[in-house]
């Protein structure tokens, strides 16, 4: 497929990036006292030894807000500055208004317009993607792009298949439009594509709970409320998805794989992660994973593992940094930014 043309942006850098995690943590051998797993299963086959769960009583919002507050504190921006919040989510607070307007309220962003975008796994890299055209051809100069998610709450406790796999968490970045004598300002994102095949949306899914299969008390037993995925056909075309996206945003951007410094992937199996990392040629240290400690929270995974990166030191300037991402719907996108 060939890579998607590039639109003139104007420079959009990443100023700032925070995450937060729950305290609660979930081990594999937790899992296994109430499902039949193992830790050497789920090890073996995904990566993932423990995940974190947000409290009760506590709301995507909530995770959102906090990250976003450690974002802002990284990036030196008040709440006043933001003009613009985006939410990636699957677990919405509730389904309107949108999880952005509570985050907004939470941080007393007052002039921030606020949104929410669904693209699942890839929604932080979608969010991104929007932002980047609300700076390049509006006057809201600077946002919150956050990817934040209460997996938890989406999860059937009694389906070995799902319940091992995801967790709770958020990240968010600040992203600032800089100025043209800037066009080497650090954090520029150089390039973003993105992709879909809605033919496919059966494969990973939430079924019930939205208007086509409204929960009603004759089908609530069923958990049409939780996640159903066919693991092996989304693994099959997270591997092919992902690693024709890195190409192509590689190729937008005029550089290759050789010049990526660190491949920051979404965190749903370290099996696709290397079988990606190889096809790349990039050997293990230029491969960030943290799926080990969180598990999948979907649209976090990026910003909470680009935060990770940036605060251990593992991102200097003028670093090439890859993003990379798939998920339900199906969806897929890839960013490279200059550090
Ligand atoms: O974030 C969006 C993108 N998501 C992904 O990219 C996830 C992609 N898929 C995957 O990561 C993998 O397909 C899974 C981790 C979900 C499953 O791994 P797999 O190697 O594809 O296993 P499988 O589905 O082929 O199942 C193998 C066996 C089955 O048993 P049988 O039928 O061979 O007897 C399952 O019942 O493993 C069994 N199994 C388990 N056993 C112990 C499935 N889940 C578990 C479990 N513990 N938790």
């Amino acid at each position: 497929m060939p890579a998607p043309s590039s639109p003139s942006f104007c420079a959009s850098s990443i100023i700032g990036t925070g995450s937060y995690m729950p305290d609660k943590v979930l081990t594999n051998d937790d899992l296994s006292k109430i499902v039949d797993t193992s830790d050497e299963w789920i090890t073996s086959r995904t990566g993932i030894k423990e995940r974190r769960i947000a409290a009760e009583g506590q709301a995507t919002s909530d995770l959102a807000a906090e990250a976003a507050r450690r974002a802002m504190e990284n990036a030196g921006v008040s709440a006043e500055e933001i003009k613009l919040i985006i939410v990636a989510t699957v677990t919405p607070d509730m389904f309107f208004p949108s999880t952005a307007c509570f985050v907004q309220k939470k941080l007393g962003a007052v002039n921030a317009v606020c949104f929410d975008i669904s693209a699942a796994c890839s929604g932080f890299l979608y969010a991104l993607q929007v932002a980047r055209h609300f700076i390049n051809t509006g006057n809201r100069t600077t946002a919150l792009v956050i990817g934040a998610e209460k997996l938890s709450s989406l999860i059937n406790w009694k389906d070995r298949n799902t319940c091992v796999l995801f967790g709770d968490g958020a990240g968010a970045v600040v992203l600032r439009k800089a100025a043209a004598s800037e066009s080497d300002a650090p954090g520029r994102v150089l390039s973003t594509v993105m992709g879909t095949d809605g033919t496919l949306a059966d494969v990973l899914k939430v079924p019930g709970g939205g208007s086509s299969c409204p929960i009603t008390a004759e089908n609530v037993e069923s958990r049409p409320n939780t996640i159903h995925m066919e693991g092996r056909e989304t693994f099959k075309h997270a591997v092919t998805r992902m690693l024709e996206a890195s190409q192509q945003a590689l190729e937008m951007a005029g550089l290759s794989a050789s010049d990526v410094s660190l491949v920051i992937p979404h965190q749903a199996n370290a099996r696709i992660i290397s079988a990606i990392a190889e096809r790349l040629n990039l050997p293990p240290e230029r491969v960030f994973m943290n799926l080990d400690k969180y598990g999948n929270t979907s649209a976090a995974t990026i910003p909470v593992a680009l935060d990770e990166a940036n605060k251990a030191g593992r991102l200097k300037p003028g670093d090439v940094v890859l993003l990379v991402a798939f998920g339900g719907g199906f969806t897929w996108a890839s960013s490279v930014v200059r550090w």
